[in-house]
């Protein structure tokens, strides 16, 4: 095992900036030289850049929803997805050779979406996923009542002879059942991708436990993850006005998206003493969620920032132990990507914030010490 080397929080504490975080041994130290060196760092400063799913590819399964209902996207969102397509793509091919593959969606969304900017229809993840080759033999979608019904549409299309459960209502209740029907044998990527808070500790927790009694006997990965981790509705719902953050219940929430109380709490008063500035406290909500699934046992974990011109919205996690997940989710989030706009003649690239790489060590920069966890009890929550 290595040392734990504590480097400096970015200088740019408050900035968008993307973190590959470690964890303590020397392979995930090595790894993440690895992953870095995918794309030169020079190269990155100038090159972090987005591109979207190309429209031919949207096209060819745009046609199968003709008058479905659709939910508008912003191009964030669009970025977003098309990182997700890569992704899952380089998932299942890389994972050919196994049995069985597994793909769960906590919050799948509506079927059909269409850029606002550019009016361009494009599919969901939970239809990326039923559409890639080789297919997962199990998938999971979740969804709130209301929109779950499209994706019945969506199985009877793509199901076939695979296992395809639909779950209507909160994930975070129908979690341990769906999971009671996927093989635990099977690599697994979970996609998280709520609007905001709305997906709870207890439930990533249920995810990491799947696998892991396989996992650490074979020597073989827990279920990779990729989550929405809403900085912008931290910074928003945690705000500088305690009254009306406790008047409207939020502590309870946060304390549920953690899975605990005490450590956010304290970063949550230094921002409201002024301890820390608005972009520090929510790197720091962020950087103390990774240390959460840390504990998990995850050994490789990436940060993604997801903005817009006015700043950043969210940050996509991910968690995985596995030297391959690493580097594909890496390629898939530093590739070269162009943001489309309606009002362009050309499309280019986008200047982006440099990625910076980050060892554990970020709380022995905070001006405070952070306290112990206090779990939350889902039992008798309110
Ligand atoms: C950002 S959208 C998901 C988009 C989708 N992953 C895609 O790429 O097409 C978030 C979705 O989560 C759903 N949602 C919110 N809370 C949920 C919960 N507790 N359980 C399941 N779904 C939930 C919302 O209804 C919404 O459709």
């Amino acid at each position: 095992m290595g040392a734990k080397q504590p480097i400096a929080m970015p200088p740019a504490l408050q900035s968008s900036a993307t973190w590959a975080k470690s964890t303590q041994s020397d392979d995930l130290i090595a790894v993440n030289g690895l992953l870095t060196s995918l794309v030169p760092r020079a190269t990155l400063a100038e090159s972090y850049v987005t591109s979207l799913v190309p429209v031919a590819k949207i096209r060819g399964i745009e046609r199968k929803f003709e008058g479905a209902a659709m939910r508008e996207w912003k191009a964030h969102s669009y970025e977003k997805i098309s990182i997700f397509r890569d992704y899952v793509e380089a998932f299942v091919r890389a994972s050919g050779n196994a049995f069985n593959r597994a793909y769960i969606d906590a919050c799948a969304g509506d079927t059909e979406n269409v850029l606002k900017v550019t009016g361009e229809r494009f599919p969901g993840s939970a239809e990326i996923a039923l559409a890639v080759q080789p297919p997962f033999t199990h998938v999971a979608l979740f969804e709130l009542p209301h929109k779950a019904k499209r994706l019945h549409t969506l199985k009877a299309q793509y199901g076939g002879s695979r296992e395809v459960g639909v779950y209507e209502g909160n994930c975070n209740e129908l979690m341990i059942a769906a999971l009671r029907g996927l093989p635990v044998k099977a690599p697994t990527f979970a996609f998280i991708d709520p609007d905001g808070m709305e997906v709870e500790w207890r439930t990533i927790r249920l995810l990491a436990d799947h696998k892991r009694q396989y996992a650490e006997s074979q020597n073989k990965t827990k279920v990779e993850m990729w989550i929405l981790f809403s900085t912008g509705g931290m910074g928003r719902m945690l705000g500088s006005n305690e009254a009306s953050a406790r008047a409207a219940n939020l502590p309870e929430k946060v304390a549920r998206l953690y899975g605990g109380w005490g450590p956010w709490e304290r970063i949550w008063k230094a921002r409201l003493t002024g301890e820390l500035k608005p972009g520090e406290a929510r790197l720091a909500y962020l950087l103390l969620y990774m240390d959460r699934l840390e504990e998990l046992g995850y050994r490789y974990l990436l940060a993604r920032p997801v903005h817009t011109t006015r700043g950043e919205l969210y940050v996509m996690v991910f968690a995985s132990d596995s030297t391959a997940g690493g580097n594909i989710m890496q390629w898939a989030q530093q590739k070269e990507r162009v943001v489309k706009r309606a009002d362009v003649l050309f499309e280019m690239p986008e200047a982006r914030p440099q990625y910076d790489d980050i060892h554990t060590g970020w709380r022995d920069q905070l001006p405070f010490k952070l306290p112990e966890w206090r779990e939350y009890n889902y039992e008798s929550a309110p």
